[in-house]
């Protein structure tokens, strides 16, 4: 398994391009805007994962809530899955809650579901399916 991306929560995605691509020297390799998540994010390649840049698009967006609750900074770890049904019926198994009963679509055309970070040490996890 890998880790197919790193979410990270900033108020300006501008604001933070110049420390991860000039700084840091990674690549930016694509983005979009995500309607039912009302986020906008980056992604930047670090060899086959990524670091997803996140931007909230609305006052109510999860990453605003994210944001002034905790400021800037990791929001969620994502493990690439071959199956993200079946690792949610494991983790539902586990007694883990989850945010998100059944996989939806994310960014990049990929299916993602989230559990619920009460559950797993305080860190978001997202199980991500390339399709
Ligand atoms: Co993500």
């Amino acid at each position: 398994m890998i880790i197919d991306h790193i979410g990270i929560a900033v108020h300006r995605i501008e604001d933070a391009l110049p420390l991860y691509c000039d700084v840091v020297g990674l690549q930016r390799i694509h983005e979009e805007v995500i309607e039912d998540q009302r986020v906008r994010a980056v992604f930047l390649q670090v060899g086959d994962s990524m670091i997803e840049l996140l931007e909230p698009t609305a006052q109510d967006s999860p990453i605003a809530v994210f944001l002034a609750k905790k400021g800037s900074g990791i929001h969620h770890i994502a493990y690439q899955v071959k199956d993200v049904k079946a690792k949610l019926a494991e983790a539902k198994a586990a007694g883990i809650r989850l945010i998100d009963e059944a996989p939806r679509p994310g960014g990049d055309g990929k299916m993602i579901a989230f559990l619920h970070p009460k559950d797993t040490q305080g860190v978001l996890i997202e199980y991500c399916q390339r399709v």
